[in-house]
């Protein structure tokens, strides 16, 4: 008799490393010590009046089934912010489906795309979102991830590869603006990373999980030129040739509970995976979707929430440059890539252990990499009173260990 229980993929999975800072947070508070939590990026602002609203209102009395495509409101919701926010045009080229989160649909496309022409790589940003890797590995694939360093620009440059991993790419994730460091990438840098995609064959997936978040003067001259445009662009306003972007409710409209997001982009694609969706069992129950329609047809309140983040980055810089932890405010999404102390000589789970104990939890570069030292993240996620009590803690703590 077999002694696995469980198959090799999912006994060798390590702890997900939110659920480890959820162990450190929650002996903190059996210990009855304040916690400032810059670990998890779960903004703690509230969710949109109207889309709270809507939700309520759609609470059915007897509840059904939802749909794997989605009602048309909401659909029709999300044609109106592709067009509004990126100028994209409903055509038949471009497909669209509701996602019950991003996080599940990052997931299982995995299970669509591995061994299409019989290429099992996944490609894939590290440090990164760890789905990704996950993803690969349960669906019988090969993680390919990619360091990002200051000498890539914090960016995949995936025509330097080896050949045969250009050739045995199934599909390439993209995060940009990028999960943990915030870098974006420029308009350049998406042409050459679609032809390169063209050329090779490979399914071009963009996780626009901060596509709204960034710097609120970026908002100030708005243009069709997206050379010019200062805001995060997504692959799909270039080509929807075997492009799929992942676009989220969570960051945008504070929608990371309720469990709704999309994916569009190349409609052969699309239709093939809604077929294989119906499978997985997915789709935002119909009052969630009511909510989604609200929140992705609205631009105010999104608006608001980039204004709360670029205020709590500006927040916490001083204090961060001054202590030698980070050199800039990053341009999009809501975190701080910030080196380890020297004192630390690079350990950055002795670190965030060690800051932990003061109670400001972070996350180390080691838990959201595939084996990088050396940096700490921090979610701007506390509010401002929350924010400089931590800056305190921290100077204190860096100037102890100096
Ligand atoms: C880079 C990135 N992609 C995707 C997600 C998933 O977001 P959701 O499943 O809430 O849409 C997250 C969540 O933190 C993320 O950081």
């Amino acid at each position: 008799m077999s002694q696995e229980l469980v198959n090799q993929t999912t006994s060798g999975m390590r702890p997900y490393p939110m659920e480890e800072l959820g162990r450190i947070k929650a002996n903190l508070i059996k210990e009855g010590r304040p916690v400032y939590d810059f670990g998890t990026g779960d903004p703690l602002i509230p969710t949109w009046a109207p889309i709270r609203e809507a939700i309520l209102n759609a609470i059915p009395v007897i509840s059904q089934y939802p749909s794997v495509r989605g009602v048309e409101p909401l659909r029709d919701a999300q044609w109106t912010y592709l067009n509004n926010r990126f100028n994209i045009q409903k055509t038949p080229d471009i497909g669209l489906i509701p996602a019950q989160g991003t996080k599940e649909a990052i997931f299982n496309i995995g299970l669509c795309l591995i061994g299409r022409g019989g290429k099992k790589h996944l490609v894939y940003p590290d440090p990164g979102y760890p789905v990704y890797r996950a993803s690969a590995l349960y669906s019988g694939g090969i993680p390919y991830p990619v360091r990002l360093t200051a000498e890539n620009n914090m960016r995949i440059e995936p025509w330097k590869l080896p050949v045969e991993i250009q050739q045995n790419t199934a599909a390439i994730w993209i995060n940009h603006p990028h999960n943990p460091t915030g870098a974006t990438v420029s308009y350049d840098y998406w042409k050459e990373l679609i032809a390169w995609c063209h050329k090779t064959d490979t399914i071009l997936l963009s996780d626009d999980c901060y596509a709204d978040i960034y710097d609120t003067t970026f908002d100030l001259s708005p243009t069709t030129d997206l050379a010019k445009d200062k805001r995060p662009l997504t692959p799909l306003q270039i080509s929807s040739d075997r492009v799929i972007a992942f676009m989220s409710l969570s960051k945008r409209s504070g929608m990371t509970g309720y469990r709704t997001g999309m994916i569009a982009g190349d409609a052969r694609i699309i239709n093939s995976i809604v077929q294989a969706r119906a499978n997985f069992g997915v789709g935002s129950p119909n009052f969630i979707q009511a909510g989604s329609t609200v929140a992705w047809a609205d631009e105010s309140h999104v608006a608001e929430r980039r204004k709360i983040f670029s205020h709590r980055l500006k927040l916490a810089f001083p204090t961060l440059q001054k202590l030698g932890l980070t050199d800039k405010i990053p341009e999009a999404a809501f975190y701080f890539w910030c080196k380890i102390p020297d004192s630390f000589k690079g350990n950055d789970v002795k670190f965030i252990l060690a800051l932990a104990d003061e109670g400001i939890i972070s996350s180390p570069s080691s838990w959201l990499s595939e084996g990088m030292t050396g940096f700490f993240r921090l979610a701007m996620v506390p509010d401002d009173e929350a924010t400089v009590a931590a800056m305190e803690i921290l100077t204190r703590f860096v100037k102890k260990h100096s």
